[in-house]
């Protein structure tokens, strides 16, 4: 069924049932391969890209609920002014380690920044806590986060 999304700001038409999951039509159909799979189940964060600029789980949604939504990807978000600080936190205070999980990260810590623009240690746990990362990364995201609200009020 042929269906078209707004992805990154840019209308995107392919074919697919409705019933198919966000995550498959971006990696496997349209190449957006940043955004990645973990679990498949809404249990680990990998798959994080935004609707309307809320964090979801792609690997949960179905391709026919989200036409006329605005869907932002890791290839987008650094086109958000919160992106682009979030990414040069990631990059200043080298937070990835094998990188697996590291876009659902970014992802979850951009929605979080829109959403409370200073957090505390409580509202970051609250906000990632969805997001798991196996190499153990939580220190320097928590510090990229804060890191990242600071030069948002500067
Ligand atoms: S792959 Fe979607 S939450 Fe794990
Ligand atoms: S950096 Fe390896 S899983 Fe998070």
């Amino acid at each position: 069924m042929a269906t078209t999304l707004n992805i990154n700001g840019q209308e995107r038409s392919f074919e697919a049932p409705h019933e198919m999951p966000l995550l498959w039509v971006l990696r496997d159909i349209l190449g957006f391969t940043g955004t990645k799979f973990g679990c498949g189940m809404a249990q680990c964060g990998a798959c994080t890209v935004h609707v309307d600029g809320k964090p979801v789980r792609s690997c949960v949604l179905p391709v026919g609920n989200l036409q006329s939504r605005s869907i932002t990807t890791i290839e987008g978000i650094a086109a958000t002014p919160v992106g682009a600080r979030v990414q040069k936190a990631w990059l200043d205070l080298e937070v990835v380690q094998c990188g697996y999980c590291q876009s659902g990260q970014v992802m979850s810590a951009a929605a979080l920044l829109v959403s409370t623009p200073d957090p505390d240690d409580s509202d970051i746990d609250a906000a990632m806590a969805g997001n798991i990362c196996r190499c153990g990364t939580y220190v320097r995201i928590r510090a990229a986060i804060k890191q990242a609200a600071a030069a948002q009020k500067a």
